[in-house]
């Protein structure tokens, strides 16, 4: 299975912040956003990913990750978005590095708690299809809701105002190849972009979408709120990990 970090777009919703550099080299705690779309991908055991990027400063992701040698990787792809053509967009540009692998797509503002290595190893066991990760949260209508009846997704609504429910459609999704043949038959949707929500209807209505639930905490960073929550969330789960992560009074005044 290989693995696609999806870092384009422009970053709108984090206006000023995106003016002169890409939303995934912003600060989350002590690495940049898109250290962790990476490592959720390495932990679960992935080590061939392509990162997508687009609009402004994509060379920086070259002279910040180079060949992922931080991640234990030997090498990156890269590949370059041009426009706001949407998600689904990006993910077809995935199609000549996959060359009909599965795929696990991460966005790159898309940070987690655990390890989504358990539902890699269900994807692997499933003969075909797509399988998405689903969280409970407060706020669906920010999201993909799914409608889920006896243990599977009947519906996937993009952003609704009145939600049938607060699972959500997390942005980590598991493919198989016929993405890319899915993808060519979208329309775009009515703020004129490729939605991943499409491509999983797609998958629905051929009877090829299972899911499971992602255990521990979930957030997007992709609004001031959303930054901040995933600024303390890393740091909470840092100190937890490191607490030297905690600067001294001796570390501060020794250096
Ligand atoms: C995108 C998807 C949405 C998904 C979300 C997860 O929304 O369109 O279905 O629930 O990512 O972060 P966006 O944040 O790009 O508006």
């Amino acid at each position: 299975m290989k693995g696609v970090v999806l870092a384009g777009g422009l970053g709108k919703r984090l206006e000023p912040l995106t003016r002169i550099t890409n939303k995934h080299l912003l600060p989350v705690y002590n690495r940049p956003m898109i250290y962790y779309p990476i490592q959720t991908l390495v932990e679960a055991g992935i080590t061939e990913i392509l990162i997508v990027t687009g609009g402004n400063n994509a060379g920086d992701f070259l002279r910040l990750l180079g060949n992922g040698q931080e991640f234990g990787l030997k090498h990156l792809d890269y590949t370059y978005q041009r426009g706001e053509g949407g998600i689904a967009e990006a993910l077809s540009l995935a199609e000549h590095f996959a060359e009909r692998d599965k795929l696990v797509v991460i966005l790159g503002d898309n940070i987690i708690e655990q390890s989504i290595r358990p539902s890699v190893e269900r994807f692997t066991a499933q003969p075909q299809g797509a399988r998405l990760l689903l969280k409970e949260v407060e706020d669906p209508w920010r999201f993909g809701v799914a409608e889920v009846r006896d243990g599977r997704i009947v519906s996937i609504e993009e952003k609704p105002k009145a939600p049938k429910s607060s699972s959500v459609v997390t942005g980590i999704y598991l493919y198989d190849a016929q993405v890319f043949d899915l993808i060519r038959t979208l329309q775009p949707s009515g703020r004129g972009e490729l939605e991943i929500t499409d491509v999983n209807t797609a998958y629905l209505r051929k009877g090829q979408l299972a899911y499971d639930v992602l255990e521990g905490w979930w957030t997007d960073a992709g609004l001031p709120e959303t930054l901040y929550r995933a600024t303390t969330l890393v740091r909470e789960r840092e100190l937890k990990r490191q607490p030297a992560h905690r600067p001294t009074r001796e570390a501060l005044t020794s250096a």
